[in-house]
């Protein structure tokens, strides 16, 4: 979730900024190697634990349900899932549908193939092993070990319970669908952006330089698109990923801020770095946010059927308190979508536009919409 930089006071807020969140990870992965690929990947490798995993699931539980109510409302036959994670807040099995096109996309690679490993198996009354891939009638199209055979009605022949880090079957291995995709869902914004700065602050003197570096860095980037075709998907999730755009590629360059500079360096210059920091963290957020924005836009249909599912943390309490803040900069969020959708508030919200969620400290305020593309030209 995205750390707010209004939590903190100016001072912390530079120490827990500047320096990398994942500063004990960084130290140990990075030292060896400076690039992005190798981050996002490692990235992922970390947040692996069962622990983790349970805290998401029910903190977005109900994104979950309204997704749920979405794909039993439209019946989509195209789906892109955007920033698809481990699918704590995706339905699988309401998506598999023989026929039907899901993407999962994320730039890490392995995150949403682990994702769907984790919520392979169900037991049944009877506590037998139920599997989603083997009860599919194209259950080869999904899992390439799939035999075709069956050793008990739930399971085919290759079936093995794997208990650790999570229940799943040995033996699943990704097949033809659901489609993973490893992309940047910004089109680009955040990988160019990284691929610049991870060059540049070689060169970079001070800390000041790196950050002047970094602002120039977000002025252009090179447009990768989202790899779907443009008025293709009748149902589009972007579930709790705009508040991720305050957070990457920030961290990542403050990862690397921490390997150039020392601590005391960048302390002893906080007053210069603080303004610095609020400036290059607005450029990201506000430039990820336009091309997400746009990109999902692009690629759903519009038909008037067609909807993007949006859910992103409007509001954050202050911890150990029940006042809240507005998350920094997603007026201008909304102001985007605002640009490139309508809002609507129907039945499959479940009635509430608003949920609550609790992940780490403090509780988080999400907001929830049904979007509809407005007919727009030259956009994209
Ligand atoms: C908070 S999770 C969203 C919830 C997710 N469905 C889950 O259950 O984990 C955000 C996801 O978006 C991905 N992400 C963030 N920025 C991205 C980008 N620019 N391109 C692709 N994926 C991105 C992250 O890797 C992460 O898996």
């Amino acid at each position: 979730m995205g750390l707010s930089r209004q939590l903190e006071n100016p001072v912390e807020k530079l120490r827990k900024s500047l320096v990398s969140p994942k500063s004990g990870f960084g130290q140990n992965t990075l030292e060896k190697s400076f690039f992005w690929n190798n981050y996002i990947s490692a990235s992922g490798e970390n947040s692996f634990t069962r622990e983790g995993f349970c805290a998401c699931e029910k903190a977005f539980a109900e994104h979950k349900q309204n997704i749920s109510r979405l794909i039993l409302a439209l019946a989509p036959d195209n789906i892109a899932i955007l920033g698809a994670g481990y699918l704590n807040d995706i339905p699988l099995a309401d998506l598999l549908e023989a026929g039907r096109t899901v993407y999962l996309m994320d730039w890490q690679e392995q995150a949403p193939k682990v994702g769907v490993s984790r919520l392979l198996l169900r037991k049944d009354q009877q506590n037998n092993y139920n599997c989603l891939f083997c009860k599919m009638s194209t259950g080869a199209e999904f899992c390439r070990n799939f035999t075709g055979e069956f050793k008990s009605e739930g399971v085919c022949t290759a079936f093995e319970p794997l208990q650790d880090p999570f229940v799943t079957c040995k033996h699943y291995e990704p097949a033809v669908e659901p489609k993973f995709v490893k992309a940047d869902i910004t089109g680009g914004v955040a990988g160019s952006f990284a691929a610049k700065i991870e060059k540049q602050i070689k060169s970079c003197k001070t800390a000041k330089d790196a950050f002047i570096k970094a602002i120039a860095c977000t002025e252009n980037y090179h447009y990768s698109p989202i790899p779907i075709e443009d008025d293709s998907m009748d149902l589009v999730t972007s579930s709790m990923i705009l508040s991720q755009f305050d957070f990457e590629p920030y961290t990542y360059f403050s990862t690397l801020l921490e390997q150039h500079f020392t601590r005391e360096e960048l302390i002893k210059h906080e007053s210069k770095l603080i303004p610095l920091m609020e400036k290059l963290r607005t450029r990201l957020f506000t430039l990820q946010a336009e091309t997400h924005v746009r990109e999902t836009h692009r690629i759903v249909k519009k038909d008037g059927k067609a909807r993007v599912y949006l859910s992103a943390e409007l509001f954050r309490s202050y911890p150990g308190t029940d006042n809240f803040f507005l998350v920094q900069d997603m007026s201008i969020a909304l102001q985007t979508l605002d640009k490139y959708f309508y809002f609507k508030f129907d039945e499959c919200l479940g009635g509430k536009a608003l949920s609550k969620s609790e992940l780490g400290q403090g509780v988080s305020i999400n907001q929830c919409y049904c979007l509809v593309p407005k007919a727009l030209t030259g956009c994209k």
